[in-house]
């Protein structure tokens, strides 16, 4: 086993010192070391976003996050953006709006929404842009439309006052979505394997053309023996 190593990080708002494993993640911390169990792991391949946490103000997959890599960092879970009693804002708004149901994906939403929110502040963000930047997250239940509503509908209001408003983080690129690369053909290497697919097809023609022969003379002996049999 693996020697643990020392972690020293904050969590909403709270220092927190640690011996882990290198091999633990960020949501195990999190959940099992920490009982911060709002973080729900779904897919736990950073494909569903239900483990969304703010790590120094941007939104991260936690099941994907070593613990180890958030040593030094500050880390907002849906625990610290929700006030201590009640709903915030956004949470209103998404039962208000019918935006969760059995409420898997909710606080990796409220994560991701929060950041959206802050980091846009001002901005003049409509459905589509919404959608867009909460398309990381996945819903099972709703249809997305009750969500988008939620945030669409907070998004007029003053963000300032939400829950961990402070911990995002804010500037130009934020809550920006990144473009994906262009993807251009790689060029064909004659001697790659598209080639070489090739030359199989061919070897396996020649040998389905002798067969064929082989096939016809021996039908053809038989024929001659059966002849000559009576
Ligand atoms: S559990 Fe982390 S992305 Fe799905
Ligand atoms: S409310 Fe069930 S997965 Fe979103």
């Amino acid at each position: 086993m693996a020697e643990p190593v020392e972690l020293s990080l904050r969590v909403n708002g709270h220092p927190a010192e640690l011996r882990v494993d290198p091999r633990t993640t960020l949501a195990d911390l999190l959940r099992d070391r920490l009982g911060l169990t709002g973080t729900h792991l779904g897919c736990e391949q950073g494909v569903c976003g239900s483990c969304t946490v703010l790590i120094d103000g941007r939104t991260a997959r936690s099941c994907t996050t070593l613990a180890a890599q958030a040593g030094g960092s500050t880390v907002w879970t849906v625990e610290g953006l929700s006030p201590p009693a009640g709903l915030s804002r956004l949470q209103e708004a998404l039962s208000a709006e019918h935006g969760l149901q059995c409420g898997f994906c909710t606080p990796g939403f409220v994560t991701a929404a929060t950041e959206l929110l802050v980091a846009s502040r001002g901005g003049d963000l409509d459905e589509a842009a919404v959608r867009d930047r909460l398309s990381g997250n996945i819903c099972r239940c709703t249809g997305y439309q009750g969500i988008v509503d939620a945030v669409l509908a907070v998004l007029a209001e003053d963000v300032a006052t939400l829950p961990g408003a402070d911990a995002v983080a804010t500037g130009p690129d934020v809550g920006e979505l990144v473009e994906p690369p262009e993807l251009t053909p790689a060029p064909v290497d004659p001697s790659g394997p598209a080639d070489r697919r090739g030359r199989a097809s061919a070897v396996a023609a020649e040998v389905l053309a002798h067969l064929a022969v082989f096939v016809a003379a021996a039908l053809a002996g038989v024929a001659a023996w059966r002849r000559w049999r009576r």
